[in-house]
């Protein structure tokens, strides 16, 4: 039976739980794949976490150069985070002519041009299923499942820690504040919650994924972004009662005008399928021209899932003798040909508060009308003590960029009017 030496780097969380799949699982793998696949060796400064994750005190080594030297190392696994470190690491594994299979999504958003050139030049594979949307197979679905497909629109909750947030904030019309807390507190959110909350996370995750989708590089800085901080229970609670649920979506879509790639709060109808994904569960929403509508469900952090992405891409690179790359000319920048959209179109909910008395609502909706803006469904608010009401609208589609002309006009009128809130809205 063909042997298969893996060495993992970083035995935090998802290594911890990778080591755990693998060692619980090899009879289970000699048995249905045919190959024996043996933790040769671990890279953890820490020897008391190895230690008492089982591993052997003689497979734990002291650097990356007696991992990269050791020839019963077919695949180094990088679970290590961060970029300066993991870089070089993953680097010197691929010149070694190892496989490299990573979780890190802010690397391989960043470098993939250049790691990607590495393991080609070394014959090596570069494999990276647990960077995006943890357990949940988008990656292999890309470069596999739908490629008969022309792939128009991709739309995913593919950050746990804000969907937690978003449906907490929902289910409890508690605030924004009261609700990260308690993710702190369970774990799903970070000390210094930035990249979850700010969207960074989703959107290295989104540039990844259109570029596999779009078969051409979509590179990171081509993402909108908006994060959730600024998000009120007022809004989330009046959204409600319009019928609309709350989430960090990710959206990428692809037209002969070009491609948008943005991550942003969005509201979307409560009957829409994502409108039920809640808690830290993660999903991604495909539209391809022959399959249609496909949707992808589950758990997109944690130790076992991210393992199982892990493990399963070490399984394919074990069971494949041909490597197999990204699909489109993976470079820094993007290709110059491509035409990225950033006056996109989408629906709006907006929150003003104006004054109460005749000719304000003419005044607005003079302005909406003169940048072609179309309302759905407006409601008025109670009087707050100061006398001045809210108002709660949702447009039509409209353009981004005839929207913000708008709410600047209307902010310039002064006491008279202020917009609150702009959240984009999916029908
Ligand atoms: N921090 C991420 C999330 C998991 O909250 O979904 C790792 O990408």
């Amino acid at each position: 039976m063909k042997k298969i030496g893996v060495a993992i780097l970083g035995l935090g969380v998802v290594g911890g739980g990778t080591y755990q799949i693998l060692t619980e699982h090899r009879e289970f793998y000699q048995r249905t794949q045919d190959v024996d696949i043996v933790v040769e060796s671990v890279l953890e400064l820490n020897r008391e976490r190895a230690l008492s994750l089982g591993v052997p005190e003689d497979k734990i080594a002291s650097n990356i150069a007696e991992i990269v030297s050791d020839p019963d190392v077919n695949i180094v696994v990088e679970v290590i985070g961060g970029i300066d470190a993991a870089r070089e690491f993953v680097l010197a594994a691929l010149n070694a002519g190892k496989t490299v299979v990573t979780s890190n999504k802010e690397l391989f958003c960043k470098y993939s041009h250049e790691l990607e050139r590495a393991a080609k030049r070394n014959n090596a594979g570069l494999y990276f299923e647990a960077s995006c949307v943890g357990g949940v197979p988008i990656i292999r679905t890309l470069l596999d499942g739908v490629q008969a497909n022309v792939i128009s629109s991709m739309m995913g909750i593919i950050n746990g820690t804000t969907n937690y947030i978003l449906s907490k904030m929902t289910d409890e019309g508690s605030s924004y504040e009261d609700c990260l807390k308690e993710a702190q507190r369970l774990g799903y959110a970070e000390a210094n919650p930035t990249a979850d909350v700010e969207g960074f996370d989703a959107a290295y995750k989104l540039s990844i994924l259109s570029s596999l989708a779009f078969h051409t590089k979509v590179p990171f800085s081509k993402v909108f972004r908006e994060g959730i901080t600024g998000v009120s229970k007022e809004d989330i609670a009046d959204g409600k009662t319009m019928g609309y649920v709350l989430k960090l979506l990710a959206i990428g879509k692809q037209s002969p005008e070009g491609i948008e790639v943005r991550v942003h709060p969005t509201f979307v109808r409560k009957d829409h399928p994502l409108a039920a994904v809640n808690d830290s569960f993660n999903a991604v929403y495909l539209t391809g021209d022959s399959v249609g509508d496909v949707m992808l469900y589950g758990r997109g952090a944690g130790a076992l899932p991210t393992g199982s992405a892990i493990v399963s891409d070490i399984i394919y690179a074990a069971t494949h003798s041909e490597n197999k790359y990204s699909t489109f000319k993976n470079t820094a920048n993007a290709d110059k040909d491509v035409k990225f959209i950033s006056d996109f179109k989408s629906a709006y909910y907006m929150r003003l508060t104006v004054e109460d008395r005749a000719g304000i609502l003419a005044k607005i909706a003079t302005i909406f009308s003169k940048n072609g803006i179309s309302i759905v469904e407006m409601v008025q608010k109670p009087a707050r003590a100061d006398g001045k009401v809210p108002l709660v609208l949702v447009t039509h589609e409209t353009k981004e960029l005839a929207v913000r002309s708008a709410v600047a006009k209307i902010d310039a009128l002064e006491e008279i009017a202020h917009v609150d809130t702009v959240l984009r809205v999916v029908t």
